[in-house]
């Protein structure tokens, strides 16, 4: 009997063309390299923020772009400058708004990224220089708010301004020289803010970034923290599904596209406003919201109070990872610092609601 032949194996189809080119370009770049393992959880909204922080900024730094070709940072030109993009430029009035709206989104994004990164005690080793590295970032993002503010050259932004040389000079000449229009004198300090604002500020906020984005990749996205944990308190995600992390940027990507259109029918509905020309020596306007909690303390304890409180709220933020040595990241076994975070969000939430009720007081006289 003879025995039949062997089946030849089925030949391996041909790739596509299209297959080919896409081989060809992630040979070069290593794109297939990102579709690497993360946790089902890093998908969550919550857990996003941070990715969708960068959208803002990246909204924030291609607005920037454009204003700039068209802003005048000279004293005598700069309000007519913003008014001339407002009504003279093809569609600056809504590329001046988006940048305004996308500003408020970074902050308030960047905030609640900040507290999920809290609430999951996601500082805590090996993250600590992770936290200390976003500290300084939302420190950059607060000077951006405050230099661009400024900018517009209005009453608010000159009595902004104000606020910086009495900062500078309080500081003394060390510390605060920087601030004063001695410091280059006499190049006009609006010209400094405005190398601040879009070089050197933004320069730091992205070399900060990479490194954020680094140490992310390096310590991998925080296990859940209700997860258990061994004695010492360690966790492991290893026992958590996983999606590749190209899944993670199409979400991302999505909350992007989602934020840029909501944030493009605000830019429409509600414009910034924009004052005229500043009076010198006239103290009348409310800084952004954003500055409220300090306005406040600013109007019991004056320039000290606004220095101070700001210093109080960071230097407290750079020492979290120090002083809280709890190796639980569960937030309801770590009742204390949880307590005292809740009077530190309550404290501000309350400085920020008194400010339409306070009388107003001169700060800078
Ligand atoms: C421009 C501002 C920022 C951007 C674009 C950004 C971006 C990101 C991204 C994409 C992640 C991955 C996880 C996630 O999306 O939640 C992350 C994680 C992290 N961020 Fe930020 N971040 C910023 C500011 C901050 C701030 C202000 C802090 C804290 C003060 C912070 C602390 C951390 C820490 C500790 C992690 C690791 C969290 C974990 O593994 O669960 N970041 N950041």
């Amino acid at each position: 009997m003879t025995s039949a032949p062997a089946q030849a194996p089925a030949p391996t189809p041909a790739p596509t063309r299209r297959r080919r080119v896409l081989d060809a370009i992630d040979e070069r770049l290593g794109i297939k390299a990102l579709a690497y393992p993360v946790p089902e959880h890093a998908n969550t909204l919550g857990w996003s923020l941070g990715g969708v922080s960068a959208v803002s900024l990246v909204i924030l730094i291609v607005t920037g772009i454009l204003l700039a070709q068209f802003y005048s940072p000279i004293p005598e030109d700069a309000n007519f400058s913003v008014r001339r993009i407002m009504t003279e430029v093809w569609g600056g009035g809504f590329v001046r708004s988006l940048h305004f709206w996308s500003a408020q989104a970074l902050y308030v994004t960047v905030f609640l990224h900040m507290i999920r990164v809290f609430f999951t005690g996601s500082y805590k080793k090996p993250r600590e220089a992770n936290w200390l590295i976003g500290v300084s970032m939302l420190g950059l993002i607060t000077l951006a708010l405050f230099t661009g503010t400024v900018l517009k050259w209005d009453q608010e932004g000159f009595e902004a301004l104000e606020h910086n040389v009495g900062t500078g000079r309080f500081l003394g000449a060390i510390a605060g020289a920087w601030f004063t229009p001695e410091f280059a004198d006499p190049l006009p300090i609006l010209i400094r803010l405005y190398s601040a604002h879009v070089v050197i500020i933004p320069g730091l906020i992205l070399a900060l970034l990479a490194l954020h984005a680094l140490l992310v990749k390096k310590h991998k996205i925080s296990p859940h923290p209700s997860l258990p944990t061994d004695p010492s308190g360690e966790q492991s995600s290893e026992q958590e599904p996983t999606a590749p992390f190209t899944h993670h940027l199409r979400r991302i990507s999505a909350f992007g596209v989602a934020l840029l259109g909501i944030l493009g029918i605000i830019a429409v509905l509600l414009p910034p406003a924009l004052g005229s020309q500043p009076v010198e020596g006239l103290e009348f306007t409310r800084p952004p919201w954003t500055y409220w909690w300090i306005f406040t303390v600013e109007n019991w304890f004056g320039l000290p109070g606004l220095i101070f409180s700001q210093l109080a709220f960071f230097v407290l933020l750079l020492a979290l990872p120090f002083l809280d040595r709890n190796p639980q990241r569960f937030w309801r076994r770590r009742p204390i610092v949880m307590i005292v975070a809740l009077i530190v969000v309550f404290t501000m939430i309350v400085l920020t609601l008194l400010v339409p009720f306070l009388p107003p007081a001169l700060h800078l006289a």
